[in-house]
């Protein structure tokens, strides 16, 4: 059975069931130009070491580029033999340039080939990533330097805490995909570490130039033990858990912006493009752009665990359980390709309703400004917070709020308050009040957007 490439020791046709079993090119091919651009680095190595004659070279390097735009223009014919993209562009350059293209493969292995094929396919995706999250961070960065004047109630637990500006909590998560950014950022650079050269798993007979092939193909260096280029899939289990703890994010901003679009919030309303209506209730608008973000995160994570469980226990260098890196990387990549997207989207055209979110403010929210209001009058805190208790407590029985209360109400609670208690009950003054660096107030959300502006290089 000469038409697999391990052909020569096995007789017998394969159980077909096995080889759709064995097959990856369903899934693999469209690492097809990372495949061809692998090949041809490696052949012009090949070339240098004496392997292969110049006019060898050029024809394997021009065959290749055939190969290539067969796949660019979709006319590449996939015969049943063809087990994985490597393969597969090793029959089809045999087909076009003859017998030379058994040459290619001198010295090289699937196993340095594949690890290779996906680092640079991955770096290339995650470049792409990387800027739509960049998008979604100058979205958030837009409007809160455009609404900062808009007021809202902040939350702990789900329950009313204290005001707070709204472009505080946009940077909020715009900090937390910052720090996603950064993450990737680092793991592009342990990405970008060359395979090729590793062959099978013992290293490469023919001496080829590996800092060569590094060069070629842009890596940043190459991997220095044969054993581990081959096994190593740190890069894509550290992909996905990137993947996975950004998910996270997306997914508690959207959880938030749900409740914020319920009607019993109704702080924001997102737009048409990105909800749908209900097939049996004719009012309703539901954010499922959201929700499948929020749905989507599951399935990243199980991704990544699953490819966790595939490594452990794995003995060392190449085992085919290794193939199944690819469908979980293929996967986390579109998925939160697409949820990036969606989120810049449904974050540019989303509708903000500042007089709900200030009428949702409560006087009670402003029972801590009570409490260092008195701390500004020498009380000491643990003190001043049971005052302000008090306060609270006393406007409840009486069915009001506090700043209904009167001076002396005040004054019988604690000696220490005075007329300008009234000057507590602004929730602007509360706002700027918190202006150690990192707080709600104007001018350190102000720091804020300055800051990630310049890092966005937008300002
Ligand atoms: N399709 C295989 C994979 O994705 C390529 C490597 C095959 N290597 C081997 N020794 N069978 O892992």
């Amino acid at each position: 059975n000469m038409a697999q490439l391990w052909g020569g020791r096995f007789t017998g046709k394969n159980d077909p069931i096995m080889e759709a079993f064995n097959a990856s090119l369903k899934f693999d091919r469209r690492m097809w130009q990372a495949d061809i651009t692998g090949s041809q680095a490696y052949a012009k190595a090949l070339a240098r070491v004496g392997i292969l004659t110049h006019e060898e070279r050029d024809q394997l390097v021009e065959g290749l580029d055939k190969v290539g735009q067969e796949w660019a223009s979709d006319t590449f014919e996939v015969k049943p033999s063809d087990e994985d993209i490597h393969t597969a562009n090793e029959r089809r350059l045999g087909e076009i340039i003859g017998t030379v293209a058994g040459k290619l493969h001198t010295g090289r292995s699937r196993n340095d080939q594949v690890a290779t094929d996906m680092r640079i396919w991955l770096r290339e995706q995650a470049t792409a990533l990387l800027t739509f999250l960049k998008d979604l961070i100058g979205i958030a960065v837009a409007r809160a330097e455009r609404e900062i004047d808009v007021i809202m109630p902040g939350y702990t637990h789900l329950q009313r805490a204290q005001p707070i500006r709204w472009s505080h909590w946009l940077l909020s998560y715009a900090w937390n995909w910052h720090a996603d950014a950064e993450r990737l950022e680092q793991l592009i650079k342990r990405i970008n570490k060359l395979p090729l050269g590793s062959g099978a798993l013992a290293g490469n007979p023919f001496n080829v130039d590996r800092e060569f092939l590094a060069n070629e193909l842009g890596f940043e260096a190459v991997m220095p033990n044969s054993l581990y280029g081959v096994s190593d899939r740190d890069f894509v289990a550290e992909f996905l858990f990137w993947a996975s703890l950004t998910m996270v994010h997306l997914s508690r901003w959207s959880e938030d912006l749900i409740i914020y679009s319920s009607g019993e919030f109704g702080f924001v309303s997102l737009a048409d493009a990105y909800s749908t209506g209900s097939s049996l209730m004719p009012q309703k608008k539901n954010p499922d752009s959201l929700e499948l973000i929020r749905g989507k995160t599951g399935r990243v994570f199980g991704g990544m665990s699953g490819f966790l469980m595939t490594l452990k226990g794995l003995p060392s260098t190449y085992n085919k359980d290794l193939q199944e890196d690819k469908e979980p990387m293929f996967d986390a990549v579109d998925t939160i390709g697409a949820c990036l997207q969606i989120a810049t989207g449904t974050l540019t055209t989303l509708t903000i309703k500042p007089e709900k979110m200030k009428q949702s403010l409560s006087i009670d929210m402003l029972a801590t400004d009570v409490a260092e209001y008195l701390v500004r009058k020498g009380v000491p805190f643990r003190e001043t917070h049971h005052i302000a208790g008090r306060a609270v407590r006393l406007a409840e029985d009486r069915g009001t709020q506090m700043d209904q209360l009167s001076l002396d109400d005040f004054k019988q609670l604690h000696s220490a308050f005075e007329a300008d208690v009234k000057d507590i009950w602004n929730f602007e003054q509360s706002i700027d009040n918190r202006c150690a660096t990192g707080g709600t107030s104007r001018t350190t959300v102000e720091q804020q957007i300055t800051f990630l502006k310049q890092w966005l290089g937008t300002s």
